[in-house]
């Protein structure tokens, strides 16, 4: 099929490669012209393990192509998907104005009939009010169908989710849109589920609210765990073995970050509050995770009391590992935490550094190595659990702090084999 895909960000790059890998021409389109300029020279945008050498790959074979026109990359599609950000309001709304511009764009460019897909992260509703947009704005009279194929990849395992995926949905109201749609997919060889465009529409929220929802349940279990003895990594394994409950999402720590969750989990409560429904639930969840993140400076405060003229160090800075992304990582708010403390922070993250420099300038030092960081550190705070970080040459790490106390947000590490290293650890929902 010739398809084509606008918006470049993580969702389109990932399944434009896709899409290409299992054999369709996709052109790739975006309006920022460094992003396209730098694609087309195989230099990409954000972080993600193996992309590179498989966009690399397709583009020689111009199975894979960039450019910055809309009104080109439309000629001959016979499905276009769009997956422009829908980033939050201030108010935890949906932005859908790239969306509505990319709509109503399309609507000038389009010239046959065509099958719409929004990949983007939208309110239910949404992608009926797209279809009535485009079609308003239609100077001829062509069939534009919409369908919504909602993304479930995550960043860091975004090519392992795409070509071992649960599922794959699919909602629309026109049966033969839906079957085009199929077919195209059908190489990804992951079970295809067919439904209606609200289905697929609340099919997301309702699947990134439950995750969300495992992950604050079991960190208020391990906030339990701390004060009554318990081991939360005890408790979670064993919880995980019951298959109604799976192991999956009962990793305890300082809470979910990332581009999704928060946004998602925010959405969901405006999209209930707007039809009068109160998700105390949903609001629980959330506010349990905007506690946890605070939790690791908390610890450190109660050991310290003050944590001023301290050196601390922040390993891992990426709202999780393998991804350079910080947008609503913990860390962001642990060293907001340190700094008003007034605590000297140095930070250190294998691949997100250059993105956190955007953010957090001159207000911390930054080091080139985990070693560099815990130099002369009176403490550490673990952050991310980056690969890097739980290989810990411990014995090395006891000599270069000047304290060796490590708080762990991610519980990197035994803490027996912290005991026999000598060093202090506290970690999260396991006994000191
Ligand atoms: C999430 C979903 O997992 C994807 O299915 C979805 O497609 C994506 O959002 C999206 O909506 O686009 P992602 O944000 O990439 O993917 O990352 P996750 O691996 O889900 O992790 C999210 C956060 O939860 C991270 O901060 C992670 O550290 C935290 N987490 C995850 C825990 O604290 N404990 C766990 O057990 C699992």
């Amino acid at each position: 099929m010739r398809i084509t895909m606008v918006g470049l960000g993580y969702v389109g790059l990932v399944t434009a490669a896709s899409l290409a890998e299992i054999g369709h021409h996709v052109t790739c389109v975006d309006q920022d012209e460094n992003k396209v300029r730098q694609l087309k020279e195989g230099i990409l945008p954000f972080y993600e393990p193996g992309l590179r050498e498989l966009i690399t790959n397709l583009t020689s074979k111009s199975s894979l192509t960039f450019t910055t026109s809309l009104e080109r990359s439309c000629l001959g599609a016979e499905v276009i998907y769009i997956a422009v950000g829908t980033p939050p309001n201030d108010d935890g709304t949906v932005d859908l104005s790239s969306l509505e511009t990319v709509a109503l764009q399309l609507a000038g460019y389009i010239k046959a009939d065509v099958i719409v897909v929004i990949k983007s992260t939208v309110p239910v509703g949404t992608n009926d009010y797209v279809k009535r947009l485009i079609d308003e704005h239609l100077p001829t009279p062509v069939s534009v169908d919409i369908v919504s194929n909602p993304e479930f990849l995550r960043e860091g395992t975004a090519l392992h989710d795409t070509f071992f995926g649960d599922r794959i949905v699919i909602g629309a109201n026109n049966p033969d849109a839906a079957k085009v749609i199929e077919e195209i997919n059908k190489p990804f060889n992951v079970p295809i589920v067919k439904t209606t465009l609200q289905n697929a529409e609340m099919i997301k929220y309702a699947s990134n609210a439950f995750l969300a929802t495992k992950i604050s349940f079991i960190n208020e279990i391990a906030n339990i765990c701390e004060k009554v003895g318990a081991d939360i990594a005890d408790v979670a394994k064993a919880m995980g073995m019951d298959k109604r409950i799976g192991p999956q999402f009962l990793q305890a720590g300082i809470g979910y970050g990332g581009s999704c969750f928060p946004k998602d989990t925010r959405a969901l409560m405006q999209i209930s509050g707007n039809v009068a429904h109160e998700f105390a639930l949903l609001k629980a969840v959330i506010d349990v995770n905007n506690k946890q993140q605070t939790l690791l400076v908390e610890k450190a405060k109660q050991r310290f009391g003050k944590l001023d003229e301290r050196r601390i160090a922040v390993l891992g800075l990426a709202f999780k590992p393998n991804t350079d992304d910080i947008r609503e990582a913990a860390s962001l708010v642990v060293i907001e935490q340190l700094l008003t403390e007034g605590a000297t922070v140095t930070v250190y993250d294998p691949v997100a550094m250059n993105n956190a420099k955007l953010v957090l300038n001159d207000q911390v030092l930054y080091a080139e190595s985990v070693e560099a960081a815990l130099k002369e550190a009176d403490m550490a705070l673990i952050v991310t659990e980056w690969e890097i970080i739980k290989q810990a040459d411990l014995p090395k790490w006891r000599n270069l702090m000047n304290e060796p106390i490590i708080f762990d947000g991610r519980n990197c590490f035994d803490p027996s084999k912290m005991a026999e290293h000598n060093i202090e650890y506290h970690s999260i929902g396991r006994p000191v």
